[in-house]
C-alpha cells in the first residue's frame, strides 16, 4: 500500500478527495505502524467502511455571506482594546463559524454565529473521549489595510491527518479555508492594527454527538473562533528560558503526538506549571523510549544552530509538524543555510549556539537558557542570537506584507 508523506499530502490538495466536497471517515481499519505524520493511500479495492459528503453548497463565497450577517447591536460598541498591550489572553469576538456532520455524513451548510457558548451533550464524544483535535493559524493586517492568511492550507491538511488519526470526519482544503475566511472576515474589526498583533484563528473539529460506550460520535461539529493577540510569551522577542523534562513525556511512538488532538495539551500542564513556578518559561521534552533526544516544547518546535548549519528533530510521528517548523526550514535553506531533519541528542545541547522555538503562537522564540541535569546552559549571551532574529525578521515580514512574498506563502483575504 503506498504511503503519503504529510508533504505530499499538503502538495496534494488538487486532488479530488481532498479539495471536492467529499471526504470519508474511518477508511482506514487499522492504525498500527501508523505514523501521524504521514497517512496510507487508498487502495481502490479496499471498501470504505464509511463515507461521509459534503454539501456542495458549503463551498460558498466568503464576502457575500459576511456582508449578510449584521452584527447584534450590543455587541457594536464593546471594542474596547488596550493594542499596545495584548498578550495571548481570551477575548470574545463577534462571531463564530459553526458546520455540523451527521450520521447521514452530511457536513451542513456552515454558518457565522453571534459569538457565544456551544451547547453540547454531557455524553459528547470530546467531552468523555478526547475525541477533537484544533487548528492554530493567524490573520495579520498590513500597513495598506490588506488582511493576510499564513499558509492555511497546511492547516486544513493538518486537520485531515488528525482527523483521520481520531477516526472523525474530514473537511476538505476548500471548505476549510472559506470557513477561515468568512470567520475573519466577520471579525475583521478585531484584527490589531498593523505590527500590534494579530488575530489568532482557532479551528476545533470535536464529536459533539453522544455517545457512552466508547466509540466515534455519532455527530461531528467544527467550529472556528478568533481571538486577537500579541505575544505568546510574555518576553516577546526577548529569550525565554527552558527546563528539559526528565520525568514526564509528552508522547510516545504509536500514540497522537503527531497531531494536534486536544489530550496532548492538558497532559502537558502539570509539567508546564511546574516550570513556570520555578521561573521557567516552558519545558523541552525528550523521546519516550530513551529519554535521550530532543521532542519539542509544549507548544512549539525546537530549532539547535551550530555555525551555518540548523538541526531540529525529525517528525516520527511523536511531535507536531508544525507549519513554522517547515517554513522556517525552507525559509533557512533560501537564505543559504544547512538544515537537517533528525534525531537530536540533548548532549548536542551544549554545544550549540543558538536554541529558538517555533510555533504559530510564538511565531520564533530565541531562548536564552536551559537547564539540563543541573547545568544551566547558555546561548547568544542569553540575548537574541543572530540566526534567530534574521529568520524572525525574514518570517514576520512576510507574514505581515512587509516584504514580498517570493515564498507565495500568503493569502489575501
Ligand atoms: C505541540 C506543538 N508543537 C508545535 C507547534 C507549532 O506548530 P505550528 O508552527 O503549526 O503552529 C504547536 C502549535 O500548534 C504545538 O501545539
Amino acid at each position: 500500500m503506498a504511503s503519503l508523506s504529510f508533504d505530499q499530502l499538503v502538495a496534494s490538495s488538487s486532488n479530488p478527495d481532498f479539495s471536492s466536497t467529499k471526504c470519508r471517515l474511518g477508511s482506514y481499519p487499522s492504525y498500527r505502524g501508523f505514523h501521524s505524520h504521514s497517512l496510507q493511500a487508498r487502495s481502490s479495492q479496499r471498501p470504505l467502511r464509511r463515507t461521509f459528503f459534503i454539501n456542495q453548497q458549503a463551498a460558498f463565497c466568503a464576502r457575500a455571506d459576511v456582508a449578510a450577517v449584521t452584527l447584534p447591536n450590543e455587541i457594536k460598541s464593546s471594542l474596547e482594546i488596550d493594542w499596545d498591550n495584548l498578550g495571548f489572553g481570551y477575548h470574545e469576538t463577534d462571531f463564530i463559524y459553526v458546520s455540523k456532520c451527521g450520521p447521514d455524513g452530511e457536513w451542513n451548510k456552515g454558518e457565522l454565529e453571534p459569538f457565544g457558548p456551544l451547547k453540547l451533550s454531557p455524553s459528547a464524544g470530546i467531552l468523555n473521549y478526547g475525541q477533537g483535535i484544533f487548528e492554530g493559524l493567524k490573520a495579520y493586517k498590513t500597513e495598506d489595510d490588506r488582511v493576510l492568511l499564513f499558509r492555511p492550507e497546511e492547516n486544513a491538511m493538518r486537520m485531515i491527518v488528525g482527523a483521520d488519526r481520531l477516526c472523525m470526519p474530514t473537511l476538505p482544503v476548500n471548505l476549510f479555508v472559506q470557513a477561515v475566511k468568512q470567520t475573519v472576515l466577520a471579525n475583521k474589526r478585531w484584527i490589531p492594527p498593523p505590527g500590534k498583533g494579530s488575530l489568532y484563528i482557532r479551528p476545533i473539529l470535536m464529536g459533539s454527538g453522544a455517545v457512552l460506550g466508547l466509540a466515534p460520535a455519532p455527530e461531528y461539529t467544527f467550529v472556528i473562533f478568533v481571538a486577537p493577540v500579541g505575544n505568546y510569551f510574555k518576553e516577546g522577542l526577548a529569550p525565554i528560558h527552558l527546563k528539559v523534562e526528565n520525568t514526564y513525556h509528552r508522547a510516545a511512538p504509536g500514540g497522537t503526538g503527531g497531531v494536534k488532538t486536544v489530550g496532548n495539551y492538558a497532559s502537558v500542564l502539570k509539567t508546564q506549571l511546574n516550570a513556570k513556578k520555578h521561573g521557567f518559561s516552558d519545558v523541552l521534552y525528550l523521546d519516550a523510549v530513551e529519554n535521550k533526544y530532543l521532542e519539542e516544547v509544549s507548544s512549539c518546535n525546537i530549532f539547535l544552530v551550530e555555525g551555518n548549519k540548523l538541526a531540529t528533530p525529525q517528525l516520527k510521528g511523536t511531535i507536531l509538524p508544525g507549519i513554522t517548523r517547515k517554513s522556517v526550514i525552507e525559509l533557512a535553506k533560501s537564505r543559504g543555510y544547512e538544515v537537517e531533519e533528525r534525531p537530536v541528542s540533548v548532549d548536542e545541547l551544549r554545544s550549540a549556539d543558538e536554541v529558538f522555538c517555533t510555533g504559530t503562537a510564538v511565531v520564533i522564540s530565541p531562548v536564552g537558557s536551559i537547564v539540563l541535569e543541573g547545568d544551566r546552559l547558555e546561548y547568544a549571551n542569553k540575548g537574541v542570537g543572530k540566526v534567530s532574529q534574521e529568520l524572525y525578521a525574514a518570517l514576520t515580514s512576510i507574514q505581515m506584507g512587509k516584504a514580498a512574498d517570493t515564498m507565495g506563502w500568503t493569502k489575501e483575504i
